[in-house]
């Protein structure tokens, strides 16, 4: 096998059994409150954007809070935007003025966030954006997304890329150097002739790799939320990633290399319709729908980045602080079914998903059935039943009217109650079935 492959196999086995992580968009866009690519949609000026950098004071920011919840929902680690494309940054780096340390605020925001998620047992990652909307030395005019990109007065004559190459190496360097052990690194993103070696990746691969040697990277060096790049190959470059960042989707098959063996991956998805914090966004996700996102990642054998984008304060919307105690009081009871599973041995069923760990297959029951539950193909392979939420049997049922079903096996919550409706949790009832 490929040795790059092996070397991935290796470095993903925590990322591949823990399988859920908290996505965190902070910054200076938490003011105008209308999502991190403001300056983008709507074309504003750095000098315009400057109010918010003067501005900036989380008072309630207490990382610790957000590590207790994240910890609490079940979340395994976290990545936080240590710098996103308006190119504030959220650590106070010796590259660059444009920093928390310099805001009303003066706290190196990074830092405090890595203490208090190491301290809950939590894996820490950081997001770190190759574009970047404040260096002078990152083209302007007719960039395709750039604030300034139909201004031709921001034209790019004397601006030298190599010299931005620097700076963001340099940020990642420090980033990799001052800050102790760091699980991810997570860059975003490539487009247009913005990819590999444009952003000399392999360099910076290797300085990353060589600070921090057990580092997962996205493959976002040579990829997007659009294109995977190499890592779908059997030949990855040397910069293709460790796992692939599906965003705000789940593949319809999980995500698979050209002869069809599995990849490690991540879905990205946002609890509203906004990564960076937009206050008139009210459009959340239940905790259902969460739930079973989660679910529906693991059954493809990938992993949920779920996000939360705090205030101008330093606060989680109280919307997503409700989602994470509902999902943290389902996987109180359910966790077993998500951490070291994957695909199933068995197709997906009508009534929800497997998700499978060894000899134990968990059922997602989502929808009620007219009659015993059906577990296709599993006649004479079921050893027990039981209901994960509390242990308790349930058992294999030889009820008169299944009788002409002989390959499946059938099983009810309530053998008085032939119908199974209402399901004990409606968000996701989950059956532990223990293969023989
Ligand atoms: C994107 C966006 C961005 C977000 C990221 C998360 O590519 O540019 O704002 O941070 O996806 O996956």
């Amino acid at each position: 096998m490929n040795e790059r492959i092996e070397d991935r196999t290796r470095r993903t086995e925590w990322f591949r059994h823990d399988r859920f992580g908290m996505f965190i968009h902070w910054g200076i866009y938490s003011i105008p409150a209308r999502g991190e690519w403001v300056r983008s949609h709507e074309q504003i000026s750095v000098e315009d954007y400057e109010p918010f950098f003067k501005e900036f004071n989380p008072v309630l920011y207490d990382p610790k809070q957000w590590a207790h919840l994240a910890k609490e929902a079940g979340m395994k680690y976290a990545v936080l935007t240590a710098k996103h494309h308006d190119g504030f940054c959220l650590f106070d780096s010796k590259l660059t003025d444009y920093k928390s340390t310099n805001t009303p605020c003066k706290r190196d925001l990074v830092r405090e966030y890595l203490d208090a998620f190491r301290a809950e047992g939590l894996k820490v990652g950081l997001y770190y954006s190759l574009l970047d909307w404040h260096h002078p030395d990152y083209p302007h005019y007719g960039d395709r997304v750039h604030p300034m990109r139909n201004h031709p007065e921001y034209s790019n004559e004397g601006r030298d890329f190599d010299r931005y190459l620097e700076y963001m190496h340099g940020q990642v360097r420090e980033l990799l150097t001052d800050y102790g052990k760091i699980d991810i690194i997570w860059f975003d993103f490539s487009y247009d002739d913005m990819h590999g070696e444009k952003w000399k990746a392999t360099e910076l691969v290797e300085m990353a790799r060589s600070l921090q040697p057990g580092i997962l990277i996205d493959n976002r060096l040579e990829g997007s939320g659009e294109e995977s790049g190499t890592i779908k190959t059997k030949n990855p470059s040397v910069y293709a990633g460790d796992f692939a960042c599906p965003e705000q989707m789940i593949p319809a098959r999980g995500l698979t290399d050209e002869d069809g063996d599995p990849i490690p991956w991540e879905a990205c998805i946002t609890m509203n319709d906004n990564w960076g914090y937009a206050s008139a966004d009210k459009h959340f996700k239940s905790s259902k729908m969460l739930i079973r996102c989660l679910v529906e990642c693991v059954s493809k054998g990938g992993n949920l980045l779920l996000n939360v984008g705090p205030d101008a304060k330093g606060r989680f919307p109280e919307e997503s602080v409700r989602a994470l105690k509902e999902i943290a009081a389902w996987m109180k009871d359910n966790s077993e079914s998500i951490y070291g599973c994957s695909y199933a041995d068995y197709p997906k069923p009508e009534w929800g998903r497997y998700t499978q760990k060894g000899n134990k297959l968990y059922a997602h029951i989502y929808e009620e059935c007219m009659g015993a539950i059906c577990l296709q193909g599993l006649a004479g392979k079921v050893d027990h039943l039981r209901l994960l939420k509390d242990g308790s049997e349930l058992k294999v049922t030889e009820f008169w009217n299944i009788k002409e079903y002989p390959n499946d096996a059938f099983f009810f919550f309530d053998e008085k109650r032939v119908l199974t409706f209402p399901l004990p949790d409606e968000k996701d009832t989950v059956v532990e079935i223990t293969l023989k």
